[in-house]
């Protein structure tokens, strides 16, 4: 098994979960090591892997490293929205030509590719609904982050359809746990406690998100790869949906703060409302559940794994906020 992006947040949760509960599986990352990949995240399992610091752009290396695997699970990505919006240059050529490179060698060499995307492809619901993205919902993606993403999922598609390969695909909604780096949403407010500063909120903090643990996402995949129909796109998510502002009081409370004690910063242009999925199609055809039913007690294992680990977050902190304050945010 090749694991693209395996340094990064869910790809590194990802080989570990495959370690530990598939051992049937050799495992390889190939990985840029850009500013969100981190070698300490597979530092446990670096006798257990092959790491092959490299660019899913770089044909040749790309080629070379399909032709040896079976199956690819292609998490590599740029995949921070404020990052998009201040730069979508990578985007464009992570995403996109990375995409189209790992589906040129997967023809060239019949391996079985399962692509990861997200639901922020559908574009935004409004909040006063209860509408939720199925997988036939159309494309709609609002950050140069989300347009990129849909258009590698296009790419997929048109292969499946123009070449036969063997490929399937989902969309999760968004994730927390451990090893996430420091600029997303939720580490970023504990670790501005753990630094005695305050948690920052976009505008009101009434946008919605449906937050599923990271290990919840990679049971679903393990499931597409054993049970999923080829060609086929499943949609991933906990049903949990919260506002940013209850994800803020809720880590406040869990780390012992008054639930009032965040700044509100100014919110990011294009700001999609709110993210849900419906997850019918992986419940019933392929009987996944989450494991992580309550989001209170995920986010308290979450919150402490980051008091635990701050040799593992520090590094990057200071250079994050640095970029968030160039932002106005
Ligand atoms: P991340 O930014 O933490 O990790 C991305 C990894 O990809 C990093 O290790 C980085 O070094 C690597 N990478 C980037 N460009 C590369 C390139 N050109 N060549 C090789 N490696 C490269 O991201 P994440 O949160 O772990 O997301 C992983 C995947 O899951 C992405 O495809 C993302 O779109 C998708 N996704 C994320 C979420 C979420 O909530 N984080 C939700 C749904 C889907
Ligand atoms: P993020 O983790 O960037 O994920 P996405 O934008 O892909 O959903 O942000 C999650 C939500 O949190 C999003 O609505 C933006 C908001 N947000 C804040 O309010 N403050 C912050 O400091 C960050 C990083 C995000």
């Amino acid at each position: 098994m090749l694991v693209t992006g395996g340094a990064g947040f869910i790809g590194a949760n990802f080989v570990h979960h495959t370690l530990r509960h598939h051992p049937e599986y050799e495992v390889g990352v190939l990985d840029l090591l850009t500013y969100a990949g981190n070698r300490n995240s597979l530092r446990t399992v670096a006798d257990q892997i092959e790491l092959h610091q490299g660019d899913i752009c770089d044909a040749a290396l790309v080629d070379r490293l399909v032709a040896r695997s079976d199956l690819v699970v292609h998490f590599a990505a740029e995949s921070h929205v404020d990052n998009s919006l201040s730069d979508p240059e990578p985007f464009v050529r992570s995403n996109l030509v990375g995409t189209f490179t790992l589906l040129e060698a997967v023809r060239r060499h019949g391996a079985r590719l399962h692509h990861i995307s997200t639901d922020e492809v559908f574009g935004d619901l409004a909040l006063d609904t209860t509408d939720r993205f199925t997988e036939t919902t159309p494309y709609d993606p609002s950050s140069p982050y989300s347009a990129t993403k849909a258009g590698s999922d296009m790419l997929v598609r048109a292969w499946v359809r123009s070449y036969g390969i063997h490929a399937s695909l989902s969309n999760c909604a968004n994730n927390y746990g451990p090893l996430q780096h420091v600029e997303k949403f939720v580490p970023r407010q504990v670790t501005n406690v753990l630094t005695g500063a305050r948690p920052k909120l976009y505008g009101g903090g009434v946008n919605v998100r449906e937050w599923t643990h990271v290990d919840d996402h990679n049971s679903a995949v393990h499931l597409i790869l054993e049970r999923g129909r080829p060609g086929e796109t499943y949609l991933i998510g906990s049903g949990d949906e919260r506002s940013n502002r209850q994800i803020v009081e809720m880590v406040l409370e869990l780390m012992g703060l008054p639930r009032d004690d965040y700044d509100r910063v100014p919110d990011r242009p294009g700001h999609d409302l709110r993210y849900a999925n419906d997850t019918t199609k992986i419940r019933t055809e392929l009987g996944w559940r989450p494991r992580f039913a309550d989001l209170r007690q995920g986010l308290a294992a979450t919150v402490d794994w980051y008091r635990e680990n701050e040799w593992w977050w520090r590094p990057g902190k200071e250079l994050t906020e640095s970029r968030y304050r160039r932002a106005g945010r």
